[in-house]
């Protein structure tokens, strides 16, 4: 518990299936297919994969380090680390503003998954035409009262978990929602992989086609693993002030990152295998989860109908624990002596369901839809912003103060946890990733971002 106001994770199993929570979501379950076969399959795992282990999981322990070690949220942080360096709070002010970012688009689509939730419950789904579901989303998603009732709900149930607090709260919430979330993705898998031909599905998402494997699909393999892995933003960093002190944060790290892949690969055999077997479009892209996969369970009969619950509702399980990740990371900076947690929790919250409100007015044929910035409706730009750009920016600044302005002994010294855990040779390889290799390649990913 390095924190000053006392909270934290009352053990690592805690904290891991907290950060772990906060780690898999939409970006797993709804995002990683559809790039994954966009991009090459195989091939795109395999890029996907150095990323992952490589540039993000370095973050992830570089962020828990800053975090534990400052026992502050990520504006103090930095500062309290180098005291002679105050100007490098404003990386931990954008990390928090693109949390808030995020968080306000995250909510959208929440909000769809909750909505697509409750119609497979309720038999709604399950009486719409094949052909029809298209025109099914983009009616529900284009219409003003319904996604903001599903927004509130979410974003309410989000901020009673806040409000519950650290251990009581979040940890306790992840500790019963994520083994949960394993097992109804393991049971889809099954059913799946046991579908006629479900190996079509298999060997579109695993069969290396490097002729798909463009530029642009190697900048969405970084961007997609710094999303999915939660870091870049200061999440990570919060969540590193609440770890106990004895935690090994090389292993906590090594876990969270097994984790948050192997559940990215099972949702894609969990949904290409079934895509394949009903003769779906595979390339459906963001769509695939609300226009194919529907019709997909309606092919499967009764039996589909309990899959359909059983999806969406994993996929709003894993969009919860990640929605308060965001939401902490705003509650923890805005709380202070005079306002608690409770004031700060539902503050933000009201801040940023504007916004989410706003984004979703501005989607497809919304009422707001012809309301533009820069040329793009107000939901594209903060997918644009969020997806591609704030966070690799925050990403490469993190990695710089980290490997080049922090001190080595104090990295040192929190990661073998005061000199108890033996880091060995592990310590040259990982300082000369922080130092060289991950800058470099976010640096080269950001600029040829912006040159496209
Ligand atoms: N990692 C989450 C996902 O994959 C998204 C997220 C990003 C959560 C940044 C918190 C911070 O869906």
């Amino acid at each position: 518990m390095a924190t000053k106001s006392g909270e934290g994770f009352s053990s690592s199993f805690g904290a891991i299936m907290a950060a772990a929570g906060s780690a898999v979501g939409l970006g797993n379950i709804w995002r990683f297919p559809y790039i994954c076969g966009k991009y090459g399959g195989g091939a795109f795992l395999l890029v996907y994969i150095c990323f992952v282990f490589f540039i993000g999981m370095i973050l992830m322990m570089s962020e828990f380090v800053i975090g534990r070690r400052s026992g502050e949220d990520p504006m103090k942080a930095y500062p309290k680390l180098r005291p002679d360096r105050p100007g490098w709070r404003f990386v931990g002010l954008a990390g928090l503003l693109t949390c808030f970012l995020i968080l306000a688009i995250y909510l959208v689509i929440s909000g769809w998954t909750l909505n697509y939730f409750w119609e497979s419950l309720t038999g709604t789904l399950a009486e719409i035409a094949d052909s029809d579901f298209g025109t099914h989303f983009n009616a529900f998603a284009s219409s003003a009262f319904r996604p903001v009732l599903f927004i509130a709900l979410f974003l309410a149930l989000t901020t009673l978990v806040i409000i519950g607090g650290v251990e009581k709260g979040i940890e306790r919430v992840s500790k019963l929602l994520m083994p949960i979330l394993v097992v109804l993705l393991l049971v889809l898998c099954v059913r799946s992989l046991t579908l006629d031909g479900a190996s079509a599905g298999i060997a579109y998402l695993f069969q290396p086609d490097f002729s798909k494997l463009t530029g642009e699909g190697i900048l969405a393999a970084l961007g997609q693993a710094l999303f999915s892995l939660s870091v870049g933003m200061g999440v990570m960093i919060v969540y590193g002030s609440y770890l106990p002190v004895d935690d090994n944060i090389l292993k906590t790290s090594v876990w969270i990152t097994v984790c948050d892949f192997a559940i990215a690969v099972l949702s894609g055999i969990a949904i290409f295998p079934a895509v394949f077997a009903c003769g779906q479009d595979p390339t459906g892209g963001p769509g695939l989860v609300y226009q194919v996969l529907p019709v997909v369970f309606n092919s499967l009969g009764g039996i589909g109908r309990i899959f359909s619950i059983v999806f969406f509702l994993l996929l709003s399980l894993a969009a919860l624990t990640s929605a308060i990740s965001l939401l902490e990371a705003l509650t923890q900076w805005l709380s202070n002596e005079k306002n608690g947690r409770t004031k700060s929790a539902v503050l933000m919250s009201l801040l940023v369901v504007v916004l989410a409100v706003a984004a979703s007015f501005s989607f497809g044929d919304g009422i707001w839809s012809s309301f533009k910035v820069g040329g793009m409706q107000l939901f594209d730009l903060l997918d644009k912003l969020t997806g591609t750009i704030l966070p690799p920016v925050c990403a490469l600044l993190t990695v710089l103060f980290f490997g080049w302005f922090m001190k080595k002994e104090d990295i040192i010294d929190e990661l073998s946890n005061h000199g108890t855990v033996k880091v060995g040779y592990f310590k040259v390889f990982y300082y000369f990733l922080v130092r060289f290799v991950a800058p470099a390649a976010l640096l080269i990913v950001l600029i040829s971002g912006l040159i496209n």
